[in-house]
């Protein structure tokens, strides 16, 4: 029962979506809005104060008449955006819900005046894009004690940056460091590793705390390695005079396989260990 209440709760927050504002009020603004939820675009000061506006999609091509206003009335005049729309006539505030891609593009409002006559006009281009999500982030050691990270995330154009223990990644934590989502860390660094990731519409960030990969680990790896190989070597070779005594080749194939099958499973396991 809480774990179904829990997804509603969920679903309940994904439809709502992101709340952006936008201050359209000059010509050719550039507005962002989330994907799915909700974007405010204010228009003008007070709309009670002109005698006739009109909200258009689309540039001057083909366009649209999405709404109009008269002194203190306004009505929708696109019927296919009519449950999405709010107008806040007081201060001049389009409100659009439930955003979706194709509400990108460019908008256009016009004034006239009792008589009907244009005054004057003003473009807005809007555009919808995906937010990003909470990012993961992931990581591995690599052999001489480097550290690669990767942070990942949904949403449109994401932008990644790093910090480490508050400070700004650099060139000689993580060279080259170019805003990518996957780094390479130097060795020996350890401390809170933050990821942020950010688009047009919001941002996001996620922090662990890292410890430095087993760095002179390096040779303690090949170390063992070669006593690993040493071991393998010592016992075919051991297996093989043993067999080659007995002379039954049959039974030489099977010592051989399960030694190697050992080492295998061994090789993982260390591994795993040593990636966290
Ligand atoms: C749009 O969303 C708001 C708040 O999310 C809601 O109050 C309103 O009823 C929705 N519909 C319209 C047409 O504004
Ligand atoms: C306009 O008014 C509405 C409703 O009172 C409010 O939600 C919105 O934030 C206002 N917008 C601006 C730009 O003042
Ligand atoms: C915009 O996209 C929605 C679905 O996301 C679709 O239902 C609608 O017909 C599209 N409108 C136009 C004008 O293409």
């Amino acid at each position: 029962m809480e774990a179904v209440l829990g997804l509603l709760v969920i679903s309940a927050g994904v439809s709502h979506g992101l709340e952006t504002s936008c201050d359209a009020r000059e010509d050719g603004s550039q507005c962002y809005g989330a994907l799915g939820g909700a974007v405010y675009l204010q228009l003008v000061t007070d709309a009670t104060r002109y005698d006739e506006l009109s909200f258009w999609k689309g540039s001057t091509g083909a366009k649209t008449e999405i709404m109009k206003t008269k002194n203190d009335k306004w009505v929708i005049k696109y019927t296919p955006i009519e449950d999405r729309v709010h107008f806040f006539i007081n201060n001049g505030t389009f409100r659009l819900n439930n955003t979706r891609r194709n509400d990108s593009g460019e908008y256009l409002l016009q004034e006239f005046n009792s008589a009907g006559v244009a005054q004057g006009s003003r473009g807005l281009q809007l555009f919808i894009e995906a937010p990003v999500s909470s990012p993961q982030l992931s990581s591995v050691c690599l052999s001489h004690g480097e550290m690669r990270v990767s942070c990942s995330s949904e949403g449109d154009g994401p932008q990644y940056s790093w910090t480490l223990n508050g400070q700004t990644l650099n060139d000689t934590d993580a060279p080259p460091y170019n805003m990518t989502n996957t780094i390479t860390l130097k060795k020996d660094l350890s401390g809170d590793l933050t990821c942020i990731v950010r688009n047009n519409i919001n941002r996001n960030t996620v922090s662990r705390r890292i410890s430095h990969c087993p760095g002179s680990g390096f040779n303690v790896f090949v170390y063992f390695q070669l006593a690993e190989v040493f071991i393998l070597l010592t016992i075919c070779l051991g297996s093989y005079l043993f067999y080659k005594k007995k002379t039954c080749p049959q039974e030489q194939d099977d010592g051989e396989l399960a030694v190697f099958a050992v080492s295998q499973v061994d090789h993982g396991g260390t591994l795993r260990g040593v990636l966290m």
